[in-house]
């Protein structure tokens, strides 16, 4: 269906308590009016404007969102007169939508559109929801003659601040989700005042006008309340961001994935997570990230614009913008960053940072190891505690690791340097020049700091006499003997 919409985000959002405009705080890794937009263009809304105020419009405009700026924010209705000055006038359906609504979806768009019929004489559909009291959304006020047994029609919309006792304990209430025939829109909106509780100019006063003008209002109730919950503090914004990602698991979860507790699995939208992937507790998922069928994630896991194969087990570990191939096993207590590829059956252990590397297949890190712009052939292994120094103070170097090579423990690789296929370094050595293929190195050896002669401790010659260390004649013994002679 092609439609026109308009969505007001002008509000100061003053319950957030934030510098940041309300609709920019993030559900699920979407900003709130994100969630909108997106439902309205999987209901076909094509030609969308969203109404923002001065601090707003500098942030949206750059993100592609057609905009206009209401200079002062003097309620909805002011806010949609501001957005039909900016538009053509046309003949046809115009939603209006509030940008504090993100647990709306497609398909209310679609019901509303549908219930608006210009040439049937109703000028407005407008969705309602039975919602718990008390509860601040705007009371649905009916007609009193409901006796034959059919609903009543909508007479107004009173706002929860206008509201007598009476009308505050009525349980149905404005979704603040319209479709309106725009030309009889055209005809109310300047004629709404702003003698309420607020002293604003309320959209909700359409209704009463347009009945008044002869035009009929539609009802459109919605089954779940819990779809058109409005976010206005940092409450309603966690319990919003709670459902949405319910929603997500959910989603994942019919397809085959297992989620084993989904209040405490962090999902973003448009994640590809193929069959027998398992999700435990404690991990997020976001970004543009694709899990191959049978991984297991988490515990504790963050995983951020990463591509994982199939069969890897990723534990404790911190991920993103990672390419991994299949039957790879990371963590516990690993850091992937800033662009890896690395292939299959790849393991990377406990206390593993890698950066902008690139792994061959069969590749062992697995205690204690800094990668870090360097590319690593084949079946290496890549010893405790070895280091890529990639930084000299002003470059970042690369490290060319071959095939079969076997990097010591406690290694420094001088950047930029080449270690050839089957090459070998021993403990604790500091490589500064390459290594040819198939050579060895060692370095950097521990020296004894006492001479020979002083070197026959009881301790050493006995192993296990437990008699006390020898001290060189005029030596304390916390001196070092020896040195500098
Ligand atoms: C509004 C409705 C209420 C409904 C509720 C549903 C009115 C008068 N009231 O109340 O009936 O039950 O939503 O959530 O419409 N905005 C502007 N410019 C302004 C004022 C507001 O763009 O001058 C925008 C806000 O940014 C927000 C939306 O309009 O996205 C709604 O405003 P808000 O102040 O949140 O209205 P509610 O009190 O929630
Ligand atoms: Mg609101």
């Amino acid at each position: 269906m092609s439609a026109r919409a308009v969505v007001l985000a002008a509000g100061k959002g003053t319950r957030m308590k934030s510098a940041r405009p309300k609709v920019l705080h993030e559900l699920c890794g979407r900003p709130m009016l994100w969630w909108v937009l997106e439902a309205l263009r999987a209901a076909g809304a094509d030609d969308v404007i969203v109404v923002t105020n001065p601090e707003l419009d500098p942030l949206l405009a750059p993100r592609g969102v057609r905009t206009v700026i209401q200079p002062e924010q003097l309620g909805t209705g002011h806010a949609v007169k501001i957005a039909l000055d900016a538009l053509e006038p046309r003949d046809g359906r115009l939603v209006v939508a509030y940008g504090d609504m993100p647990l709306v979806d497609a398909a209310i768009f679609a019901d509303v559109q549908a219930a608006v019929d210009p040439r049937a004489g109703t000028a407005l559909a407008l969705v309602t929801a039975r919602m718990p009291l008390p509860s601040s959304f705007g009371r649905i006020v009916r007609s009193a003659s409901a006796s034959s047994g059919r609903a009543s029609a909508v007479e107004r919309i009173v706002e929860a601040k206008d509201c007598t006792p009476d009308q505050l304990a009525l349980d149905e209430m404005n979704a603040g989700i319209y479709a309106f025939d725009e030309a009889a829109l055209r005809d109310v909106i300047p004629r709404i005042g702003r003698d309420n509780a607020q002293g604003e100019y309320y959209l909700t006063d359409a209704v009463e006008l347009l009945i008044a003008a002869g035009r009929r209002v539609a009802p459109v109730p919605v089954a779940d309340y819990r779809s058109v919950l409005g976010v206005n503090d940092r409450v309603e914004l966690a319990n919003a961001s709670a459902i949405l990602n319910r929603r997500l698991c959910e989603e994942h979860m019919r397809a085959g994935v297992t989620i084993v507790d989904p209040a405490a699995t962090y999902l973003e939208p448009g994640l590809v997570i193929e069959r027998d992937v398992t999700i435990l507790p404690g991990s997020a998922v976001g970004g543009a990230s694709r899990i191959g069928e049978g991984t297991t994630i988490g515990m504790n896991c963050r995983i951020a614009d990463s591509v994982i194969g199939a069969r890897c087990t990723v534990r404790e570990s911190v991920i993103t913008s990672t390419t991994i191939g299949d039957d790879v096993r990371i963590g516990p207590f690993a850091h992937l960053r800033d662009g890896n590829t690395i292939g299959d059956r790849v393991r990377i252990g406990n206390f593993v940072e890698l950066k902008k590397s690139e792994i061959g297949d069969d590749v062992k890190a697995n205690h204690l190891a800094y990668i870090g712009d360097a590319t690593v052939g084949a079946r290496t292994n890549y010893g405790a505690g070895a280091i890529t120094c990639n930084y000299d103070g002003t470059n970042k170097n690369r490290t060319q690791i071959g095939a079969d090579v076997f990097v010591g423990t406690n290694n420094s690789l001088v950047a930029p340097i080449a270690l050839g296929d089957g090459a070998m370094t021993g403990a604790g050595a500091v490589v500064i020049r390459d290594v040819p293929a198939g050579d060895k190195v060692v370095g950097n050896p521990a020296r004894f700091s006492r001479p020979a002669s002083w070197r026959t401790s009881p301790i050493r010659a006995g192993r296990g006499s437990n008699g006390p260390i020898q001290v060189p004649p005029g030596a304390s013994s916390c001196t070092v003997p020896g040195a500098g002679t």
